[in-house]
């Protein structure tokens, strides 16, 4: 149970990793400039199954657009709010099936959810929840604690 201190400093822009904690894979993105506009895009809003994000889903200071800390830095748990898939890494949108708005993000290979890179999950699919994000902190720069 104790937090994981992850070194993220060699992270390459729109690189994601994988760890485990508490049993769970969690998963760490460096977000481009452009996955972050992605995630402002007005035209998403109405995609979203999950809008208003419940406050168990993310801890307070993760509750803003980009669900995370740092803007830079996502931070969720890759388990998936359906039945409990993992869902896997998929950035490009157009290497998917289309949906609608989807800019891409995460892909549940069991029923079809679709989360964007903020873990926010979108219409069309099972998964009624956006992916839970972890407590993490910055302990120094290049150092993300997890837990
Ligand atoms: Fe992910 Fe069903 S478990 S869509």
């Amino acid at each position: 149970r104790l937090p994981i201190d992850v070194d993220v400093s060699a992270m390459k822009p729109g690189q994601q990793i994988a760890i485990v904690w508490r049993g769970n894979p969690v998963f760490i993105t460096r977000r481009t400039p452009a996955a972050l506009a992605a995630l402002k895009q007005p035209a998403l809003a109405p995609r979203l199954r999950d809008a208003a994000s419940s406050a168990h889903q993310q801890p307070p200071y993760a509750a803003n657009w980009h669900r995370s800390l740092s803007p830079e830095y996502g931070v969720v748990v890759g388990v998936c709010t359906h039945l409990g898939c993992v869902p896997g890494y998929m950035p490009d949108a157009s290497a998917s099936i289309p949906i609608e708005n989807w800019p891409g993000g995460y892909a549940c290979p069991c029923h079809g959810s679709k989360f964007d890179l903020a873990g926010r999950v979108f219409k069309g699919a099972p998964a009624p929840y956006n992916l839970p994000v972890p407590p993490h902190h910055m302990m120094a720069p290049g150092t993300l604690r997890v837990g």
